[in-house]
């Protein structure tokens, strides 16, 4: 029995999905416990691509149970389309197969509205938000005004909550930003029928778990964004609203810290990030175009073209400390095949000061310059390795710096999208 939590180390985008997907060959359940729709987790198998917004990476393995856990803010109608658009692939999603915890937060449309018209409100100083209505929605749940999956259950319930809280949200968008009102009695309709739609893949995910737990079964969760992006960790205020560290894995599904075997941290071989905020090892030259040309950086969820840089070890150093990291998946390896020159942010020059975490204040972070040193690339293609001693060598010696500067090892290189396109020197499911 194991339970392993995958996170993303720097910005999200880190190829998290595709991990996941490859361990739960050795999971029952797998778990997303936070953020929402704003995850795009992309999986390549057997040639074909899915992309997954909601639903667990785990969903296209046979016999495993996904869960959506409590922490996570839930889009009915892009769950519903996930399901269906698996249904028209020949994956049926039956709620044996999915289950939505009763007590995950429901993305209402005025938290779209408003995530919206406050980055536009905002314009340049924008934090370039997904505008899936993630901020405005975790406001409501903190704000203890938030609608959960089982008021959606409860017509009365929910035509009640959404009438409390209804009106001020429509003063706002009127009054405030000049957009226009929400209607009630559309939204009641609308979102009943997800809520029957849903309502047999509903269930307590804290109470399955720990039965799961109890009787040996291997449980996988799926962090969604990056350490990065955390509200609380994070380049604040370009982050995402969630806790986006291990520690919310159980928060937001409901176990108990004492169950968590190992925390694995998914490190893509550069950086990338999407939408506002410092980023000290941008490459604003050829070799950003290039990485974003050949790494394919543009966003699974909304198309951006994701800003790209060297690898920086402040970054994935923080992260180990964050999550209390046991070992690394480094993915996206081949895309630097070619890269004769390569480099790695090793520590930051904060005004004349040598750091090697990244500074929790957005001005310190600002006023970072990234100390780069330089390592020499490979040219040979190496999406067709599957063992270390196959590497050239200075792909070995990029891979052992990056364990030397983390401090943890590595336990998967992946070197392709697809699911076999992976070297697993450690399976984090093992002791
Ligand atoms: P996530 O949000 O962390 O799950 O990552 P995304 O799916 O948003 O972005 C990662 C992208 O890289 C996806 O298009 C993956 O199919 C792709 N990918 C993952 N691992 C590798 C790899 O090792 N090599 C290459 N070339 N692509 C990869
Ligand atoms: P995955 O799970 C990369 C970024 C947005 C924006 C900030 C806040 O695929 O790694 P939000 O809509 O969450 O309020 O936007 O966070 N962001 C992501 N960037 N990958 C993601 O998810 C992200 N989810 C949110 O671009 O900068
Ligand atoms: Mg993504």
């Amino acid at each position: 029995m194991s339970n392993v939590i995958i996170i993303g180390t720097q910005w999200g985008d880190e190829g998290k999905g595709k991990i996941v997907d490859l361990l739960t060959e050795r999971a029952d359940y797998v778990v997303r416990f936070q953020g929402g729709n704003n995850a795009g987790h992309t999986l390549v198998v057997s040639g074909k691509r899915f992309i997954f917004h909601l639903i667990p990476s785990g969903i296209l393995h046979p016999g495993k149970k996904c869960m959506v856990g409590n922490g996570v803010v839930l889009d009915p109608a892009v769950l519903i389309g996930e399901i269906d658009r698996l249904a028209e692939a020949g994956i049926a999603v039956t709620p044996d197969k999915l289950m939505i915890s009763l007590y995950t937060h429901i993305i209402m449309p005025y938290h779209r509205a408003l995530d919206l018209a406050r980055e536009k409100k905002k314009g340049k100083t924008a934090i370039g938000t997904t505008g899936r209505g993630i901020g405005p929605c975790y406001e409501d749940k903190v704000g203890r005004c938030g609608i959960r999956v089982h008021d959606l259950l409860d017509k009365e319930m929910f035509r009640r909550k959404l009438a409390a809280t209804i009106e001020e949200k429509n003063f706002i968008l009127e009054r405030f930003y000049g957009e226009k009102p929400l209607d009630p009695a559309a939204i009641v309709d609308e979102y009943l029928a997800y809520g029957e739609r849903l309502r047999p893949y509903t269930g307590n995910v804290s109470e399955v778990l720990q039965a799961a737990d109890a009787s040996g079964r291997n449980i996988l969760f799926e962090g969604a964004q990056g350490t990065h992006l955390d509200i609380d960790h994070g380049t604040y205020p370009f982050v995402t609203s969630s806790n986006t560290v291990a520690g919310n894995a159980c928060c937001g599904s409901g176990i108990g810290p004492t169950r968590i075997d190992k925390v694995v941290g998914v490190v893509k071989a550069y950086t990338t990030r999407v939408g506002g905020g410092p980023f000290p090892s941008e490459l604003l030259d050829d070799t950003g175009e290039y990485i974003r040309k050949v790494g394919g950086e543009f966003g699974a969820t909304t198309g951006r073209p994701r800003r790209c840089g060297w690898l920086d070890m402040a970054v994935v150093k923080s992260s180990v400390r964050l999550n209390g990291l046991a070992g690394l998946a480094i993915t996206k390896l081949d895309v630097l095949t070619g890269i004769l020159k390569l480099k790695i942010s090793v520590s930051y020059n904060c005004r004349g000061k040598c750091i090697d975490s990244v500074p929790p204040e957005l001005d310190a972070l600002e006023a970072c310059e990234p100390v780069l040193t330089e390592l020499p690339g490979w040219e040979e293609d190496i999406g067709g390795m599957r063992s270390w001693d196959q590497l050239p060598r200075n792909t070995r010696n990029y891979l052992q710096a990056i364990e030397q500067y983390a401090g943890v090892p590595i336990y998967m290189v992946s070197v392709g999208a697809g699911r076999d396109e992976t070297i697993i020197l450690r399976n984090p499911f093992d002791a």
